[in-house]
């Protein structure tokens, strides 16, 4: 089984990355070498459709792959073949806490993907994407990989349950559940004109007030 898909690898590998990545894998002038680079590596940067690259070190984001399941995991049998190791696919559980999974978050993935994973700069053109369009699993992955500028989380740091948490809470705000009230100084000019209207009114009414007692 894990031979054919193996078979089946190397000859996506020869048609779609070998370009780039080299025959052997050790890579080019237009790419690093991935020998030794785990299921979790492949899945992710296959997964999310950031490789087949178009053109050497251009930046892709996460867009539609253009590989089956199978294919996938047959170009993991391959590379993982050529030289075994590297990070398996981690496997993430449902039902994780996402109140518990939001603190995490702040604490660990906020400061550059954003309080609502929305996406934010981290500074000199470089850009934490969205955490709208990540599968859960994608998730992990990319916490325990570290894609271009993330950082790699081990396992000590982040466990596997704090991994079901803080995927649950991502999740939460894709459902748009768990989102706290927006502050009211984003909330446009309508509420803002009423709050105007209301203070403009309390004030009318101590000014009253205080002219009454004063008489
Ligand atoms: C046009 C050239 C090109 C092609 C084709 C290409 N890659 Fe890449 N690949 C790159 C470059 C450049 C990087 C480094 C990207 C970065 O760090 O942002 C990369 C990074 C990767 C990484 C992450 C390596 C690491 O250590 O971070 C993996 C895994 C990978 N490619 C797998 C593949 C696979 C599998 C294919 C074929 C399906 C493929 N690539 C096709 C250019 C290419
Ligand atoms: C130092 C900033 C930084 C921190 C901290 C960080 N990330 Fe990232 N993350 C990035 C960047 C930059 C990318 C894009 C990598 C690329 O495409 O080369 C990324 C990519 C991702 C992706 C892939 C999104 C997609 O759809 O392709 C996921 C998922 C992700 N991060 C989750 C997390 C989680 C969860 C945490 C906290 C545990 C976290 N990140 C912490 C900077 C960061």
């Amino acid at each position: 089984m894990f031979v054919a898909a193996a078979i089946a690898g190397a000859l996506l590998y020869g048609q779609h990355c070998a370009s780039c990545h080299g025959a052997d894998l050790r890579g080019s002038v237009n790419a690093p070498s991935i020998r030794g680079a785990g299921a979790a590596q492949v899945d992710f940067w296959v997964g999310t459709g950031r490789m087949p690259a178009a053109l050497p070190w251009v930046e892709e984001g996460h867009r539609r792959t253009p590989f089956t399941r199978e294919q996938i995991d047959a170009l993991i049998a391959y590379v993982t073949s050529v030289q075994p190791g590297g990070a398996a696919i981690p496997v993430v559980l449902p039902g994780g806490d996402p109140r518990r999974g939001r603190t995490l978050f702040e604490q660990n993935c906020e400061h550059c993907h954003g309080a609502y994973a929305q996406g934010a700069s981290i500074g000199s053109s470089e850009w934490a994407p969205s955490l709208r369009d990540a599968s859960r699993v994608q998730l992990a992955e990319a916490v325990r990989i570290g894609p271009g500028q993330m950082p790699p989380f081990a396992e000590q740091q982040l466990g596997g349950r704090d991994l079901d948490d803080v995927a649950a809470y991502v999740e939460s705000l894709d459902a748009g559940a768990d989102r706290p009230l927006v502050p009211l100084t984003s909330s446009g000019p309508v509420p803002e004109g009423l709050l105007g209207w209301l203070a403009v009114g309390l004030l009318i009414v101590f000014a009253f007030g205080y002219s009454r007692s004063s008489r």
